[in-house]
């Protein structure tokens, strides 16, 4: 008898989906194709000599704590340093606020693990990180929205909806929003704290890339507004998360959830079962890496590079975009989101752009519902300069021929 593999699966296998952006990504392999599409940090980036350097320092001094199992919640060392970098952000937490991760993804995964059952609601933004849609679709997580503006999460729109569907929590991305480019406003901070607080629920911070600023003033995390304002015994309402992915290297697997101390013993265990503990070898190196004082320095310097990236992004755009065609101005990070005209189809769009050799992310694939279908996201990350004006010439082009048969 033929096994049916199918008919084994549980439920849960119903559930998952896979990547739009994955598939994407496998077109943009072609070597003249100018990608705009995936979210990867630039590997020219990757600080490859201070790395080989620090590993090798790892492997001949601190090589049993590399190279042996170690415990669930992380590399003490490390944990020690993840707490100094977040209390230089105003965090007030210790190494007992801190969970090591295998990257954020994971940090968002057992976040799902711990909070949600079979169609619990989620409030997330519209649009939204597709990662966490797919790790918590894997949960039987129900989601409602509220859409993102120019200061981030609409937060005027979500008491009705939080009213409406009692979530267990909500998402947010307060800095550089992946896929929209946008950051959460201070005034809206303060109030999301206050509507989560006054709810009786959780608030999920996912902030991968608040250190790729490029300009304009930081601003301070929801964590950290939360913690200021506690009376005494309040644990708060926020679960912090970030990962060394897009200031370092992805490779290495490695993030952190920052949460009040009874939470992040409870993810530890959830992590347990997963995976027991991250990548020894990569927490002890990352440590290593920070320890010699060379994160801040290089994230100068890949921020500076972004940051000429974004603005031939923005100049190439302004060359070449048809009236109808609006876009983010981010201030930092990776991404930037298109919105075209109404009747304009970017998926449809995205079959004559791959044929024209370039690539980018139609707006579906950031939505948990039907929206998106008039956007994509762009990303400056990986393409130098004079390849993102030509890449958005092409894209204009396209986008031409597609306003005038619509409009035909
Ligand atoms: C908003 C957001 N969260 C989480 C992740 C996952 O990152 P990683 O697992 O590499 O740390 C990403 C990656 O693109 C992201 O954009």
């Amino acid at each position: 008898m033929t096994m049916q593999w199918r008919m084994l699966m549980g439920q849960r296998a119903q559930q998952m989906s896979s990547s739009i952006i994955r598939e994407i990504l496998k077109f943009a392999q072609q070597p003249d194709l100018i990608s705009l599409a995936g979210g990867w940090p630039a590997a020219g980036l990757f600080p490859v000599e201070d790395l080989a350097d620090a590993c090798r320092e790892v492997l001949s001094g601190a090589s049993e704590a590399a190279l042996q199992y170690g415990v669930t919640e992380g590399y003490a060392p490390l944990r020690r340093t993840l707490a100094e970098m977040a209390r230089a952000k105003g965090l007030p937490v210790d190494e007992g606020n801190i969970l090591v991760t295998s990257g954020s993804q994971q940090a968002l995964d057992l976040v799902g693990r711990l909070f949600i059952d079979p169609d619990d609601v989620v409030l997330v933004e519209r649009p939204t990180y597709l990662g966490a849609l797919q790790a918590w679709q894997a949960y039987g997580a129900r989601f409602v929205s509220v859409p993102v503006d120019d200061d981030g999460m609409d937060v005027a729109a979500a008491e009705a909806v939080i009213a409406k569907h009692h979530p267990k929590f909500v998402y947010v991305m307060p800095n550089f929003h992946n896929p929209a480019g946008v950051t959460l406003s201070l005034a809206r901070r303060r109030q999301l704290l206050e509507l989560v607080r006054r709810y009786g629920i959780a608030l999920v911070e996912d902030d991968p890339y608040g250190d790729l600023r490029f300009e304009g003033e930081d601003v301070a995390p929801l964590y950290a507004l939360d913690a200021a304002s506690l009376a005494a015994g309040d644990p708060g309402s926020v679960i912090y998360m970030s990962t060394f992915s897009k200031t370092l290297a992805p490779g290495l697997r490695l993030g952190w959830i920052i949460a009040p101390a009874e939470v992040a013993q409870r993810l530890a265990k959830a992590k347990q079962g997963a995976d027991l503990h991250t990548a020894s070898l990569c927490q002890v190196l990352a440590n290593e890496y920070c320890q010699r004082g060379l994160l801040g320095p290089h994230i100068e310097e890949i921020r500076a590079t972004y940051r000429e990236r974004r603005d031939a992004l923005l100049a190439a755009l302004a060359r070449h975009m048809p009236p109808g065609v609006r876009w983010t101005q981010p201030q930092g990070g990776l991404f930037l989101w298109l919105s075209l005209p109404e009747q304009v189809d970017s998926l449809k769009l995205l079959e004559d752009a791959i044929a024209a050799k370039v690539a980018f992310v139609p707006g579906t694939a950031f939505y948990a519902d039907d929206g998106g279908r008039n956007a994509m996201r762009l990303t400056f990350a990986s393409t130098p300069p004079a390849l993102i004006d030509e890449g958005i010439r092409r894209l204009a082009l396209v986008l031409k021929k597609h306003m005038e048969a619509v409009n035909a």
